[in-house]
């Protein structure tokens, strides 16, 4: 029987709560963490799933989930950090608060529970870190500069800190969705406006509309769950996991094609309809 512990967070909605049922389902034991646990009737009827509230940016309920965690099933072998969100909109209508939230959650929140739960993994002699990333995090289009940022720094920092723990057995995996249906493009996006800034209006139009189209093609959150689950069970030290047909396809072009070339297609897809 199968008695290892996944701890994710985020798992309210979306990529996090598919894949704590999806764990849950295959006999893992699933510390399910959310900022309200107490909205959430689902998860709390499987057996082996209990809730922790956690917020990313709050020290003190993490320590709370990690511990209560260890406390309720003996041990945490895989932490996700899923939680995050897209603060998107064109750049200069985004407020200092704005930006500051996006990085606070998405980077600095990883951040704040990767450094609590090491400690734990070197003196265990082994652990597994998945990071929900994002193709974002190693292309971009346009009207998401900020969210971006976040998933590149994510990309960059997970790609240092994999040389340092690797000594203590300790694992870091990146998963990289592309466009996923989720509450990513609804609630729980946070859109740059500013009424008094006209000049992008008709680009922001043209470009909304299109990455929405888009969305209209994109699987649901299970192609994203499987890919955790890969990267939870495998015992190697690959770093990255392109987690959709789209952000495969993507992320080889973008490897492959001079940045000219693919700047062009990302231009001609986003942009379509816009001249200037
Ligand atoms: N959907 C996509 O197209 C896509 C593509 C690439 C990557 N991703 C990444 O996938 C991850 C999950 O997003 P999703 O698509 O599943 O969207 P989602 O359905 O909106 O889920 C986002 C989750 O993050 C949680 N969250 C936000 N701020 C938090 C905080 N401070 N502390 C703890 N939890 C917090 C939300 O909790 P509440 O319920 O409390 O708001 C929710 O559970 C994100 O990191 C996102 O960047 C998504």
């Amino acid at each position: 029987m199968n008695n290892r512990t996944i701890l994710i967070t985020g798992a309210s909605s979306g990529i996090g709560k598919v894949t704590a049922k999806y764990f849950a389902e295959r006999g893992w034991n699933v510390a399910a963490t959310m900022r309200t646990p107490e909205k959430e009737t689902e998860l709390a009827k499987m057996p082996n799933i209990k809730l922790y509230q956690l917020d990313v940016t709050n020290d003190e309920s993490i320590t709370k989930a990690l511990d209560g965690a260890i406390k309720d099933f003996g041990k945490i072998d895989v932490l996700v950090n899923n939680a995050g969100y897209g603060a998107v909109g064109v750049f200069e209508k985004a407020t200092k608060e704005q930006i500051q939230k996006q990085f606070d959650t998405n980077v600095f929140g990883v951040m704040n529970v990767t450094r609590q739960i090491l400690p734990y993994f070197r003196a265990k002699k082994g652990g597994t870190i998945i990071n929900v990333s994002s193709m974002g995090g190693r292309l971009t289009f346009p009207l998401y500069s900020v969210y971006h940022a976040t998933k590149w720094a994510l990309e960059g920092w997970s790609e240092s800190l994999q040389f340092e723990v690797r000594q203590f057995g300790i694992k870091i995996k990146n998963i990289e969705p592309g466009a996923i249906k989720t509450d990513f493009m609804t609630r729980s996006m946070d859109l740059f406006k500013k009424e008094s800034l006209k000049d992008y209006d008709r680009y922001e139009e043209i470009a909304t509309y299109n990455t929405e189209e888009s969305y209209k093609s994109a699987p649901d959150s299970m192609v994203v769950g499987k890919t955790i689950f890969k990267a939870a069970n495998d015992s190697s030290y690959k770093l990255r996991y392109p987690a959709s047909g789209q952000a495969s396809l993507f992320l080889f072009l973008r490897r492959l094609l001079p940045f000219g070339v693919f700047n062009g297609l990302v231009r001609g897809a986003v942009e379509k309809g816009f001249k200037n």
